[in-house]
């Protein structure tokens, strides 16, 4: 499939743009092609600059549940945009929006909206420090939780191969001392390295930056149990989970109820909004209440409000979940059964999200990501590429079914991966 547009388009970013994306996982550099450059998307299908369609398996690494231009997202987001597109001042939608999450979530009593997932985590562990005067805060291999510089150490997602103490040039070995890294569904560890030194644990409860690797249950009971014990901060970061797979993210899921939580992606609907919510006694904390600061210009967006707010109703209706799971299920289930006979790797899925490890029949941790089979992955990678069917271009990152994923299309992805099988 030629792309000779994209290719230069792409050529000409370089010039002005370092790399010639602004988020390095889109470069594509481990499959080594030039990047897609994207015009348009509708429902499961996105269009490049060369006219090529693809389905969509990446959805804006997961926030679009509803598929691209979902009717009801695009005309909340143009009405307000109609009314003014950002004040610096509060409107009334902030409060609509917080009160969905505080009635959907039940560990959510207070919440507060900022940009990125990024600056999620980031202002949920300046709290939880704030809180508890402590400094030390644990992070576990293989986890990603943005990139600000004390989490950016062994994590995941576009970090995948650096393994360096920090995995960042130009984050000081002062800003990561306090960061203590464990192995991921260790519970050993837990007991081990969780002091009363520790202000926070922050944890993707299912694994999405190393591939989707869940939890077990014992890791996050036993995590919840330890943290208590210690007077540590337990942060559940569903930027990804949170409204992926359930209503109540991860924490329903796994009957966990964490201090804070940190929510991306979903609750925007494709705009930048994320948030960090949870217990009142820690939320209140904050400024303007507390001595914790924290703000944004563009916090609680009014277009970004009113679009999640309308997503967020469109997946509270009765029987969303179930359709969507039965979407995936009509991919899913005879990859993974084909996948089984074969032994050629292993399907790992919560809800609506799955990678495929190729060359291993299960990970549990960063560690055990060491036996994958990379270029298989690859050849995998380019063969549904070239049936225009897109998933993110890395092993380590998570594929995504949207409710707008047709049968059609779902018939066509799940004939393409057991022909590749074949
Ligand atoms: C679990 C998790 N936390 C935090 C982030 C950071 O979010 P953002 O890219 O919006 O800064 C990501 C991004 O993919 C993520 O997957």
């Amino acid at each position: 499939m030629e792309r000779k547009k994209s290719k230069k388009i792409y050529e000409a970013s370089c010039k002005v743009i370092p790399g010639g994306v602004n988020s390095p996982a889109r470069a594509f550099l481990s499959m080594g092609i030039h990047p897609l450059i994207v015009t348009k998307g509708k429902g499961d299908t996105i269009w490049d600059e060369d006219g090529h369609t693809y389905i969509d398996y990446c959805g804006s690494w997961g926030a679009l549940i509803l598929g691209h231009a979902h009717p009801k997202v695009v005309k909340a987001a143009k009405k307000q945009i109609g009314y003014g597109s950002s004040f610096g001042i509060s409107t009334k939608v902030e409060k609509e929006i917080a009160a969905l999450i505080v009635d959907l979530i039940a560990s959510i009593e207070k919440i507060r909206f900022v940009s990125s997932g990024t600056e999620a985590t980031m202002s949920a562990l300046r709290l939880a420090r704030g809180y508890t005067g402590k400094n030390k805060i644990v992070k576990f291999s293989g986890n990603y939780h943005g990139h600000h510089d004390s989490l950016l150490v062994q994590a995941g997602s576009g970090l995948f191969h650096v393994n360096s103490q920090a995995s960042s040039l130009g984050v000081p070995p002062e800003m990561v001392k306090d960061t203590i890294i464990l192995p991921y569904n260790d519970v050993n560890a837990l007991h081990e390295y969780i002091g009363n030194d520790v202000a926070a644990v922050i944890v993707e409860p299912i694994a999405g930056n190393m591939g989707v690797v869940p939890a077990t249950n014992d890791f996050l009971k036993t995590l919840r149990e330890v943290t208590e014990e210690k007077g540590a901060v337990l942060i559940l970061d569903e930027v990804i989970t949170g409204f992926r797979v359930g209503l109540g993210g991860a924490q329903t899921l796994y009957n966990i109820t964490p201090d804070l939580t940190c929510f991306g992606k979903i609750i925007g609907a494709g705009f930048p909004t994320a948030a960090f919510g949870g217990k009142k006694e820690i939320m209140d904390c904050l400024a303007p209440l507390g001595g914790v600061y924290q703000a944004g210009t563009l916090s609680g967006n009014p277009v970004a409000m009113q679009a999640g707010l309308a997503a967020l109703k469109e997946i509270s209706a009765p029987n969303f979940y179930n359709e969507l799971q039965a979407k995936t299920d009509k991919l899913l289930l005879p990859i993974e059964n084909a996948l089984k006979e074969t032994k050629k790797g292993c399907l790992q899925k919560q809800g609506s999200m799955f990678t495929i490890f190729w060359g291993t029949d299960k990970i549990t941790c960063k560690e055990d990501l060491k036996k994958i089979d990379e270029e298989t992955f690859k050849r995998f990678f380019f063969h549904l590429l070239d049936q225009g069917i897109y998933i993110p271009p890395s092993q380590y990152e998570a594929s995504f079914v949207s409710i707008a994923h047709t049968d059609e299309n779902l018939e066509k992805t799940k004939t393409a991966v057991l022909d590749f099988l074949k």
